[in-house]
C-alpha cells in the first residue's frame, strides 16, 4: 500500500485527481488534506468518500504541527502538492495568501516530508513560472523561469524550495508543471467555467483586452494521468513539463462555447485588459512523453464538448457557487482591475 498525502484535494485538480486514481489503483492510500477555502468543495469527492482507502482531513498547509501529526498518524510515504491559491486574478487583487499558501505552505510540507523519509515529493506546478512567449516557440524545462504575476512568481518560488530541498538533501523531489486545464469541475472563476456558465444564464462574456492571448489546453485526466506516471516514474531532482499541444486565442475558445451552446456573439464583452496579462503559454512535453512514456489520451474537440455537457448537467453544482458567498466577486471582478 503506497500511502500518499494529497493536498488540495478538494479544489478542481485535486478531486479529479483522486476521483481517477481511486478508480484504478487500490494499492493506493490516500489522505486528503485541504483547507476548503472558497475553491474547496467536498461535494467534487462523492464518487470517493465511501472507499476504505480514503480519508478527509480539514486542515492548512502552513500548520506544521498539523501536517506532522497527519505525517506521523497515516505514515505518509508520498506528497501530491495540488494545494495552492490558484487564480490570476485574485493574486492581482490581493497578493499575500498566495505567497503564504504557496510558498511557506510548501515549506512545510517539504520539512516535514524531509523529517518523516518520504520517498516521493510531487510539486504541482504550472508553466506559468517560464513567463510569456512571443509568437513563436515553446517552454522547455530548460526554459529560464520568468514569471510575471503574484501567482506564478509564488509558484516559481515554490518549485525552486523543492528543487534546492533535492539537492541540498538529498530529497527524492519531482515538479510538474501543466498548462491550463479544463474539465468537470473547475471552479468558475476560470475562463471555460466563466464562460459556460455566462452563457447558460445569457450573460455578458468579459474578454480580456483584445482576446488573442494564447493558452495550451489540457483536459483534466489527461494532467492527472501524468501526474501519475511521474509518481511512479519521475527521476528526483527532475521537472516534467505537461501539455497536449492544443493552442488557442481565448477569443476562439468563447466563441466555439457559445457555438455549442446555441448562443449569439453578441454576448462577448471586451473588457479592460488584466494587467501584466502574459501574451502566449505553449508547451513542449516530449520529456515526459520520452522518458516516461506518457501521452494525452483525449482529444480538445471531445473533452470541450463533454465538459459543457457536464455544466449543463451539473447546474445545481454551479449554482451553489456563483449565488453563495462567492457571488460578490464573481459579479465585479473583471471591473476591479
Ligand atoms: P483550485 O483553486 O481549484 O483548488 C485548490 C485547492 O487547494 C482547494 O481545494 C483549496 O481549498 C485548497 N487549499 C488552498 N489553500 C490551502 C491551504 N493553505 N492548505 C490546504 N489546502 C488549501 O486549484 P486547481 O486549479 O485545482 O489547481 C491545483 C494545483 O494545480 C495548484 O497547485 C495549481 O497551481 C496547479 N495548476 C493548475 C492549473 C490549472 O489550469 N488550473 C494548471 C497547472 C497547474
Ligand atoms: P484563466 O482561466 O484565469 O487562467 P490563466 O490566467 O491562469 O491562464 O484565464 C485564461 C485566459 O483567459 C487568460 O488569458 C485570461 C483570459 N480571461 C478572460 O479573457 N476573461 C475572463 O473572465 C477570465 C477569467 C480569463
Amino acid at each position: 500500500m503506497k500511502n500518499i498525502l494529497v493536498t488540495g484535494g478538494a479544489g478542481f485538480i485535486g478531486s479529479n485527481f483522486i476521483n481517477f486514481i481511486l478508480q484504478k489503483r487500490d494499492d493506493y492510500f490516500i489522505v486528503n488534506f485541504d483547507k476548503l477555502t472558497y475553491a474547496g468543495n467536498l461535494e467534487n469527492l462523492k464518487p470517493s468518500e465511501e472507499k476504505k482507502n480514503y480519508q478527509f482531513v480539514k486542515g492548512d498547509i502552513i500548520n506544521s504541527e498539523l501536517v506532522d501529526f497527519i505525517f506521523q498518524k497515516y505514515k505518509i510515504k508520498y506528497v501530491i502538492n495540488f494545494a495552492a491559491e490558484s487564480h490570476v486574478d485574485r493574486s492581482i487583487l490581493g497578493s499575500e495568501i498566495f505567497y503564504q499558501t504557496n510558498v511557506i505552505g510548501t515549506n512545510v510540507l517539504l520539512e516535514t516530508a524531509r523529517k518523516y523519509e518520504a520517498e516521493k515529493f510531487l510539486q504541482v506546478s504550472t508553466d506559468e513560472v517560464y513567463g510569456s512567449l512571443g509568437r513563436e516557440g515553446l517552454f522547455t524545462e530548460s526554459t529560464p523561469l520568468s514569471p510575471n504575476s503574484p501567482y506564478s512568481s509564488s509558484k516559481a518560488a515554490a518549485d525552486m524550495m523543492a528543487l534546492a530541498f533535492h539537492h541540498t538533501f538529498g530529497m527524492p523531489v519531482v515538479v510538474t508543471r501543466c498548462s491550463n486545464n479544463y474539465g468537470p469541475l473547475q471552479f468558475p472563476e476560470k475562463l471555460i467555467p466563466l464562460m459556460i456558465i455566462n452563457s447558460l444564464n445569457n450573460k455578458k462574456l468579459p474578454v480580456y483586452g483584445d482576446g488573442l492571448n494564447v493558452r495550451d489546453w489540457i483536459y483534466v485526466i489527461d494532467h492527472n494521468n501524468a501526474i501519475d506516471f511521474v509518481l511512479e516514474k519521475g527521476t528526483p531532482g527532475n521537472v516534467y513539463n505537461i501539455g497536449a499541444s492544443n493552442e488557442m486565442p481565448n477569443i476562439e475558445i468563447v466563441k466555439l462555447i457559445l457555438r455549442h451552446l446555441k448562443k449569439p456573439e453578441d454576448l462577448i464583452h471586451y473588457v479592460k485588459d488584466r494587467p501584466g496579462h502574459d501574451r502566449r503559454y505553449a508547451i513542449d512535453s516530449s520529456k515526459i512523453k520520452n522518458e516516461l512514456g506518457w501521452k494525452p489520451e483525449y482529444s480538445f474537440d471531445e473533452a470541450i464538448a463533454q465538459t459543457v455537457d457536464w455544466y449543463i448537467s451539473h447546474k445545481s453544482w454551479w449554482e451553489r457557487i456563483i449565488t453563495g458567498e462567492y457571488q460578490k466577486y464573481y459579479q465585479t471582478q473583471y471591473k476591479n482591475f
